[in-house]
């Protein structure tokens, strides 16, 4: 009994602490570290920017004029929204938006028939697409005029292949479920600029993220983001995420909205750091080994520590009831109650992910 005591102190421990201190050290070089890049002040390439659509015609002429309003030469850049045989008329909206403003700013918009995913959807954009650079993007959020000068800066030099930013909630303290997204993105995203100041992150958003389109080729399906990252380190490129570009999206306040959309999120994370793994056990992998092991560890042991853990404080619970006072205590205090609620939310993304990637649930289309 006290050898399993021990085992279960041991995991629990590995399971707290791995997380805390990877996310401290991470932070530190965040903040202190440098880049160690030759920036180039006059790199101004041709970029061509494409929205994948489906469905989205609340908010693509909002996201259209958004476009038109970047500070950046206007015939060097480009703009194709590729739309999936939306049911909402998104493209046709679009279409008459262009026909009746004369945009200051090349446009084209291209029609799939069929549905076959937003990575399908960018590949076959990239065909139309004539710039040196690519950038995509979502409809729904939204990027500051000068979100394209302070990206382009990053990959002038050569041994960065893309650059991706960070995601700012636009309804940050509307309810528990945004304020705890809010949350997790300010943890999530000291580590990724740490991860990239070491040499590179994979994990990419597709809502903002910039490509020199002679390196990427095609867009990985179906992580046309965090994917595509991954195939350009492992070519021994560099793929970062910056702290000054970020983009501003909404979320939904409601919980079952948010459920379904993090574990869509989560299955990508979780197939993207399965794929590291097998190419660090093969001997492959040109990312770090050690950014890669720890979010393995993070992303696909983890989750299955917080069941033991979980386990465990039920078991102290029982034979020392006195613990039970700080329930109330986590629960009237509201940062300490969202605190608790984003970590054992997210470990239940993370865990029905797994589920849904080992059972051959793979989210290509996601239901809008
Ligand atoms: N053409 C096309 N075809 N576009 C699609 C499809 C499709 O089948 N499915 C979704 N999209 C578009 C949406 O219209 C939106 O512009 C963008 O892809 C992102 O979809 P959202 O529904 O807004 O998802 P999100 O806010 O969770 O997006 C984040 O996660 C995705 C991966 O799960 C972003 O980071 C995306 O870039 C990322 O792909
Ligand atoms: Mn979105």
């Amino acid at each position: 009994m006290d050898f399993m005591l021990l085992i279960l102190a041991v995991l629990s421990a590995l399971h707290i602490m791995v997380p805390s201190v990877y996310y401290v050290f991470m932070k530190r070089i965040a903040e202190k570290k440098s880049w160690n890049l030759r920036l180039d002040e006059n790199y101004e390439p041709t970029v061509t920017v494409i929205v994948a659509t489906y469905n989205e015609a609340n908010v693509i002429v909002g996201r259209l004029q958004n476009l038109e309003e970047l500070n950046y030469p206007k015939d060097k850049l480009e703009i194709i929204i590729v739309d999936s045989a939306s049911t909402d008329g998104t493209a046709d909206i679009a279409k008459a938006y262009i026909k009746e403003n004369s945009l200051s700013v090349r446009t084209l918009i291209l029609e799939e028939t069929q549905r076959k995913g937003k990575a399908r959807a960018l590949n076959y954009a990239l065909q139309y697409a004539s710039s040196e650079i690519i950038a995509t993007s979502d409809a729904d959020c939204r990027w500051v005029p000068d979100t394209i000068r302070n990206a382009i800066r990053y990959l002038s030099d050569p041994s960065v292949a893309a650059v991706s930013g960070q995601e700012t909630l636009m309804n940050p303290d509307q309810s528990s479920a945004t304020r705890t997204e809010s949350q997790h993105r300010k943890l999530f995203n000291y580590i990724r600029v740490g991860e990239s100041k070491i040499h590179s992150t994979i994990i990419f958003e597709g809502a903002l993220a910039f490509f020199k389109k002679e390196l990427l080729k095609r867009f990985d399906e179906p992580c046309d983001d965090s994917g595509s990252a991954l195939n350009l380190v492992q070519e021994g490129y560099r793929t970062i995420l910056i702290p000054d570009v970020s983009f501003l999206n909404p979320f939904s306040p409601k919980w079952n909205k948010k459920i379904a959309k993090k574990t869509r999120r989560a299955q990508h994370l979780v197939e993207i750091w399965y794929r590291c793994l097998v190419l660090d056990l093969k001997g492959k992998l040109k990312l770090n080994p050690w950014i890669s092991r720890v979010n393995v560890f993070l992303h696909i042991v983890n989750p299955f520590l917080f069941l033991v853990f979980a386990l465990t404080s039920v078991f102290l619970l029982v034979e020392y009831p006195a613990a039970l006072l700080a329930i109330p205590l986590i629960l009237l205090i509201p940062k300490a109650r969202d605190s608790f609620l984003l970590y054992v939310t997210n470990y239940f993304f993370l865990l029905q992910a797994i589920f849904m990637q080992a059972f051959g649930r793979r989210q290509v289309v996601w239901k809008k």
